[in-house]
């Protein structure tokens, strides 16, 4: 409400700059504060008093002028200048009650789509082939996952691109060492292990030169589109895949098998690309490379950055790659977006890349391309997130470690609770845990993943996040009722009922916030301090108590139900489902 306030008064402060009532140069800091006498209305500012001054009027004058100017709103119901030129604001308390009726009964909790929707790509999780996924890789992958869903939930068309690292030289090695293993072992070869499989197949690439030489041979003819060669790779690709593939739907991730975009998809375009480059001028031949300069990056020499995008020996390069990707994007899906979930440290190989992509007139003015940059994965000691001997964790292991230490904590709490039952909401707690705590965090900073701040039900976790929700489908168990039941019109006389109400109408604001920023922290926020509301109310205001009158009761029930869809609905955008028992 005060939000929706504020934004009319920055209207009205623009329009006036229009009519040249106030001076262009005018900044004020529109301020909107809640009145303590009701008497005074619900909220109030003190705008015209500001801005007397720089426009040279009587503040109540401009009061008045501010009053005739604001655009007309429906949760306004009345509009009084008081004292020396404040302007008190008396909402419709009626409009709240409407909304929170809707909020309880609509499936998207009255979120509105958009009305022009957009085609939006979404670059994210991106795993290396013939490795497995590494802790590291569950930041992109969710943060993505999130962003991807809210953007769908809203209309938008969006297209998943799982920018998988499946080209390169090191496939030659990997398909003679698949080769040579399949030739051995008369049984089906195990890949479960796919580090020592890339580990064994580099020991034989430095150390036996038949192997190397023919792991030489066979990139050439990868690339060349060998019949044999192409189906090995395949092969790994696939294994990997499939693997990955458990993990995402271990974790609730919406990708698929169809959203594998990998480096592979790219690489017929390079040469065409690279050859367009220099024939427009912006790549030259630099000894024996090709290399774009460019003016907006100075080497230490004050010379412009040279960014290569072919090498000596004819091979192409990573940002040749995403420069090909973008052109892809625009070409194919006419994207109007593009989202990148990378490192940040990544930051300077994209910004490149993109800025190639502009200069080559692949990627037009109308499409915006945007680094949903993220920090690293540090552990408690701050320093990045290893297992004790120094190795990389697999993500396979820690959703495993996940799942054990959600057990014990659901266990302990609810020692009723056992066998298959237990499992499967330690199975939801576990995976929300993990997720939950990485998107939380603002995603631009490093995140220390620490297992004791995710998995409790104190503070912004999970945990307390899906406690809240299933507590109030406790208490609609106890009231014996169905949602379907409760008619009779909302009461907000109690502050908590008020306050509440008031928590639930924003939920809008905050999807179209994380559609705009690519950031799932501010749903997380939101959601909290929503839970912190709903149970500041439910300690106020009983319901399940002889004696609360039936409609109060009502009305209660239904901002139950109202928090609980919201809760629903905000937490299936982060890609976590809610439990009805815990
Ligand atoms: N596979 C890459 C890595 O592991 C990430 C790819 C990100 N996407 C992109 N379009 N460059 O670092």
């Amino acid at each position: 409400m005060k939000e929706h306030i504020q934004q009319l008064l920055e209207q009205t402060v623009t329009l006036l700059k229009e009519n040249d009532h106030i001076p262009a140069e005018a900044a004020p800091r529109v301020q909107v504060d809640r009145t303590r006498d009701k008497s005074h209305g619900d909220l109030a500012t003190n705008l015209a008093m500001m801005l007397a001054k720089p426009a040279k009027k009587n503040p109540r004058e401009l009061a008045q002028l501010i009053i005739d100017t604001l655009p007309a709103s429906e949760l306004v119901s009345k509009v009084e200048i008081a004292g020396p030129g404040f302007i008190n604001f008396f909402l419709d308390s009626g409009w709240l009650g409407k909304q929170i009726e809707t909020i309880a009964s609509d499936s998207r909790a009255n979120v509105a789509a958009v009305a022009a929707p957009q085609t939006i790509v979404t670059d994210y999780s991106a795993p290396n082939v013939a490795k497995e996924m590494a802790v590291h890789h569950i930041r992109s992958t969710v943060i993505g996952d999130a962003v991807t869903r809210t953007l769908e939930f809203l209309g938008h068309k969006v297209i998943r691109a799982n920018h998988i690292g499946d080209w390169g030289t090191q496939f030659g090695m990997l398909i003679a060492y698949l080769e040579k293993m399949e030739n051995e072992s008369a049984s089906d070869m195990d890949l479960s292990d796919l580090e020592a499989f890339y580990r064994e197949a580099k020991k034989y690439y430095d150390e036996d030169n038949a192997f190397a030489e023919r792991a030489r041979n066979y990139v050439v003819k990868l690339q060349g589109g060998d019949e044999y060669c192409r189906t090995m790779w395949k092969k790994l690709v696939d294994i990997t895949m499939a693997q990955n593939q458990a993990i995402y739907d271990r974790l609730n991730v919406s990708l698929s098998n169809d959203d594998v975009m990998g480096e592979s998809l790219y690489n017929a375009l390079l040469p065409e690309v690279v050859a367009d480059l220099v024939e427009q001028g912006l790549a030259v031949e630099d000894d024996g490379a090709t290399v774009v300069f460019l003016d907006e990056y100075k080497g230490k020499d004050g010379n412009p950055m040279g960014v290569i995008i072919r090498k000596r020996d004819g091979g192409f390069l990573y940002t040749t790659t995403d420069i090909a990707a973008a052109k892809y994007r625009v070409d194919t899906f006419a994207a109007d977006r593009i989202l990148y979930f990378i490192d940040s440290r990544q930051a300077q190989h994209l910004q490149q890349a993109w800025l190639i992509a502009r200069k080559a007139g692949y990627l037009p003015e109308t499409t915006t391309t945007e680094h949903c940059a993220f920090g690293m994965m540090l552990g408690k000691d701050g320093k990045p997130f290893k297992t004790r001997s120094g190795g990389t964790v697999k993500l396979a292991d820690l959703l495993e470690e996940a799942h054990q230490r959600a057990t014990k904590l659901i266990g302990d709490k609810n020692p009723d609770l056992q066998g298959e039952e237990l499992d499967t909401i330690a199975t939801t707690v576990a995976m929300a845990s993990v997720k939950y705590s990485d998107l939380s965090k603002n995603r631009t900073t490093d995140y220390v993943f620490d297992w004791d701040n995710m998995l409790t039900f104190e503070g912004n976790t999970a945990p307390y996040m899906l406690y809240a929700y299933s507590r109030i489908q406790s208490i609609f168990r106890k009231a014996g009722v169905s949602a379907t039941e409760l008619t009779g019109s909302i009461i907000l006389e109690h502050d908590k009922e008020e306050a509440l109400a008031q928590k639930l109408v924003q939920l809008n604001d905050v999807v179209h916030g994380v559609a705009a920023k690519g950031a799932p922290h501010l749903m997380c926020t939101y959601l909290f301090e929503l839970a912190g509301a709903f149970m500041s109310f439910y300690e106020a205001c009983p319901i399940n108590k002889d004696d609360v009158e039936a409609e109060v009761k009502a009305s209660r029930l239904r901002l139950c139900l109202a928090t609980a869809n919201t809760l629903k609905v905000g937490l299936g955008l982060l890609g976590i489902n809610t439990l009805e028992r815990m």
